[in-house]
């Protein structure tokens, strides 16, 4: 009776590994066992030593030395008086790394094949939720392979809400929004000059590119310009252009393709950033000439010359030029 109200309770509690090979000391009272589970740790994501932990008469025992060290916090046995000492102020990062706390960016990168991003950003497309959460999870998985953490500290389905233009309204491109969230977790106060530039790029490029016809839908897609970051107008632009509706499988392979595509781009830009700093990206937007007059009288910090408004986007597509 006794043993099933335990179990049912997953009661979890922390051990000292100790000198005495093979057995761990469960700190609710006296416990001695071998090891006969094999129960994996993970901390903040990544593997830790493992040797020792069990599960006993439903208790689940870690050796808290793995644990508590790959915390930051150092770990004394003192086998005279059977004490367990454990001091989390013996190095700096630990007290932020208890409460969880992810550190300040830019986050530690690695490079990574551009090819395995494109095809990541194409299949996740499909099968992990769309625009947004595809470019996001292309990037981060190989990164969470990679680095580790904190790039584990981000849930698999972070971005879910950017797709079609956040929960389909057409606003600004998932994969555009979260491209732009991990240029400032990589670049730290430097994402602005990065996402001007990305943004600059989306809104010149022929989508989609043609790196996916080996293995995607459909093939040869035609391309168009979107001239602008939103979804409404980059989809429904290349639509009609495709002659097929929004819904369609044709417009869904485009999309996808577009997803490795800002994936790749995004993932171009990161590298050179952290090879060459902000030099070489700073001052690289400026609006294009169909529109820089209009920002000229247009501002965001006067009425005088003309009603103020707020953006970069391109003004003409919506609201023609009167000055012509
Ligand atoms: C030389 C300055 C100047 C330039 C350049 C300029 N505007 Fe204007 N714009 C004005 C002024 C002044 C008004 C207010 C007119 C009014 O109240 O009758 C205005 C009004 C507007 C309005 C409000 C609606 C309307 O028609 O009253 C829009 C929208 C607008 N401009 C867009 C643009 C765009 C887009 C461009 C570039 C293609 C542009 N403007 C270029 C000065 C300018
Ligand atoms: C995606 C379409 C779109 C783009 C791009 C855009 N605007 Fe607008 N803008 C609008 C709409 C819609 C309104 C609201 C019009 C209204 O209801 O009065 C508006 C409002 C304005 C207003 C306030 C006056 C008004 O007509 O209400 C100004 C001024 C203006 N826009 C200027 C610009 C300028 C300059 C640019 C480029 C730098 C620009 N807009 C880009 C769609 C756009």
């Amino acid at each position: 009776m006794d043993n099933k109200r335990i179990s049912r309770r997953k009661f979890v509690a922390v051990a000292a590994g100790t000198a005495a090979a093979g057995s761990i000391l469960g700190v609710g009272g006296l416990r001695w066992a071998e090891a006969s589970n094999s129960v994996k740790i993970l901390v903040n994501g990544q593997a830790v030593n493992s040797a020792g932990a069990m599960i006993k008469d439903g208790i689940t025992l870690v050796p808290v030395r793995f644990v508590a060290e790959a915390l930051g916090a150092e770990v004394r046995w003192d086998g005279a008086t059977q004490t367990v000492s454990i001091n989390t102020g013996a190095k700096g990062a630990a007290a932020a790394v208890n409460q969880g706390t992810p550190p300040d960016f830019p986050w530690p990168w690695a490079e990574l094949d551009p090819d395995e991003v494109a095809r990541r950003g194409y299949e996740f497309y499909f099968s992990k939720g769309a625009c947004a959460n595809a470019t996001f999870q292309a990037i981060v998985g190989l990164l969470r392979e990679k680095v580790g953490y904190p790039w584990t500290t981000l849930p698999d389905n972070l971005w879910l809400h950017g797709s079609g233009g956040i929960v389909s309204w057409g606003t600004i491109c998932g994969s555009l929004n979260s491209a732009a969230m991990l240029i400032h977790l990589a670049a730290g106060k430097d994402y602005p000059v990065l996402v001007d530039n990305l943004f600059k790029w989306y809104c010149e490029y022929e989508f989609p590119s043609k790196r996916y016809e080996s293995y995607c839908k459909f093939p040869n897609q035609l391309t168009t310009v979107a001239d602008s970051p939103l979804c409404h107008i980059s989809v429904s632009k290349w639509s009609r252009a495709a002659g097929v509706a929004t819904s369609s499988d044709e417009k869904k392979d485009r999309c996808a393709k577009l997803s490795g595509d800002v994936a790749v781009y995004t993932l171009e830009l990161i590298n050179r950033y952290r090879k060459e700093g902000n030099a070489n990206f700073a001052g690289t937007w400026a609006p294009a000439e169909a529109f820089s007059h209009c920002r000229g009288c247009h501002t965001t910090s006067s009425v005088e010359v003309g009603p103020s408004q707020q953006g970069k986007l391109n003004c003409v597509p919506c609201h023609g030029d009167h000055t012509k």
